[in-house]
């Protein structure tokens, strides 16, 4: 893999100044931003007052953590525009999420936060070692998803030569990076899969491919996935975070030279990270869930938002700002078999360990008495098709995850191609078990 390392020079200053600077430039744009969201959205004045806290009473980062948090849902109750700070004719550009149940929860931008976000995505694009010049392909869904216009704009501002191919048709995805000649391609990890699938059913080399980085995010993903991918194309592949909310792809990123976990932009969106039961702030390096302030955002400030994530944060390395490990999954996502909590990037992690598995896989729970149960559907690759070896593979798989995770599943090992594939992000939980009311 060719060295893409970012040129000194080429840095924003601030990604590279002292934790000092980076703290007080902070402490500044916090008191601006709770102040802007008092002031301007009945919400949060409404819930600064029941706290009795008021933007004043911010005197340093430390007293964050007086002011209340904001859910979900308080997007939902303010349905479509209560949450935002300035008039509507100043919002530039909305994007939703699409909210499988309920309303979706709906957010603004202005011109300024369109730059913002612009030049937050160049700098991840560069941390992730794409440089101007470089064609930049974005198979990103384009629409209501911040995924695809928020790389968009970035990979522009960046001074790259954009390919908007959205999601889907993905025989066209590969005939576009190799007639284009695409450097690097911003996508889900798990419709790279796909994509790489392609590239194999068209009888083709992913290695001989003109891709050198991908840039993968929207969705949980392991290193194991990243060793998959990177040998699978001879390219980096680097993870990239964000969450509509707070303000799409990009509020994380991590380097290349390094990929040790995800640089937050620390100069706009200030970390912290709770236990999710009190709610109270732990300590760097403590595993909880992560909660983002927003410092610089005009249309849709955002205060202690909660993002249900669960991962750590780690001391700067290849830049000052501190890193969030990768992210371990989402709370929502966490299941329970006797007593043991179990992700789906734990379950990945071991079908990538067993040979003669591919990475598609998907998750079923279901009920036996009062027992929740877990069966994971993986597919065999090629090699390995024959009802022996799949029965070999399942058994391997059984045992690494009663060994390494410590639960007990059934494993069901399908022939190639029956495990369904994504086109964005990947469903990898089907809840079989009956409702209870
Ligand atoms: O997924 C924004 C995005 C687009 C990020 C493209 C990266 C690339 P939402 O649809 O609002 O926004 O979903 C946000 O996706 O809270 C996480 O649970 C999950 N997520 C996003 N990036 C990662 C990542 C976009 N790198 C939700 N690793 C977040 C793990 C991620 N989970």
């Amino acid at each position: 893999m060719k060295d893409l390392t970012p040129r000194a020079q080429d840095l924003d200053p601030i990604e590279i100044a002292s934790r000092d600077e980076i703290a007080a430039l902070q402490l500044q744009r916090m008191k601006w931003s709770l102040n802007h969201a008092y002031e301007n959205v009945p919400h949060y004045r409404k819930s600064f007052d029941a706290a009795g806290v008021h933007p004043d009473d911010l005197k340093s980062l430390a007293d964050l953590r007086r002011f209340p948090f904001t859910v979900k849902t308080d997007l939902r109750d303010n349905y479509p525009f209560g949450m935002f700070a300035v008039p509507r004719e100043k919002v530039l550009r909305v994007h939703a999420s699409s909210g499988t149940t309920g309303k979706p929860t709906v957010v603004g931008y202005t011109q300024s936060d369109l730059d913002t976000w612009a030049d937050c995505m160049a700098r991840s694009m560069r941390a992730a070692g794409t440089r101007p010049g470089d064609i930049v392909h974005i198979a990103y869904g384009y629409g209501l998803f911040t995924g695809g216009l928020g790389a968009h704009y970035g990979a522009e501002r960046l001074g790259c030569t954009v390919v908007p191919a959205s999601g889907g048709m993905t025989t066209r995805q590969v005939t576009l990076i190799e007639d284009f000649g695409a450097s690097t391609i911003m996508v889900t990890p798990s419709y790279m899969l796909s994509i790489l699938d392609e590239y194999r059913a068209q009888g083709r080399d992913p290695r001989e491919s003109p891709l050198q980085l991908g840039i993968f995010g929207a969705e949980p993903w392991t290193n194991a996935m990243r060793a998959e991918i990177e040998q699978a194309f001879d390219m980096h592949a680097v993870d990239i975070y964000g969450l509509s909310e707070v303000m799409g792809p990009g509020v994380a990123n991590e380097c290349v030279e390094t990929k040790d976990g995800l640089h937050i932009w620390e100069d706009h969106f200030y970390p912290e990270i709770i236990d999710p039961i009190s709610g109270e702030p732990v300590a760097d390096g403590q595993m909880g869930e992560l909660v983002f302030t927003s410092l610089t955002k005009e249309a849709l400030p955002i205060i202690r938002y909660r993002t249900r994530d669960l991962t750590r944060l780690l001391p700067g390395t290849a830049r000052s700002m501190r890193r969030m490990e990768k992210i371990t999954g989402r709370s929502d996502d966490m299941m329970i078999l006797r007593g043991v909590n179990v992700f789906p990037t734990q379950i990945e992690e071991q079908i990538l360990a067993v040979k003669g598995l591919a990475p598609h896989f998907q998750i079923e729970l279901w009920r036996e008495g009062r027992m929740d149960c877990m069966t994971v559907h993986v597919e065999a690759d090629a090699a390995h098709a024959s009802a022996d070896a799949r029965a070999m593979c399942g058994r391997a798989l059984c045992e690494r995850i009663k060994d390494v995770v410590g639960v007990t599943v059934v494993v069901d090992v399908t022939e190639p191609d029956q495990v369904a594939r994504s086109q964005g992000k990947a469903q990898r939980i089907i809840d079989n078990r009956p409702r209870t009311v």
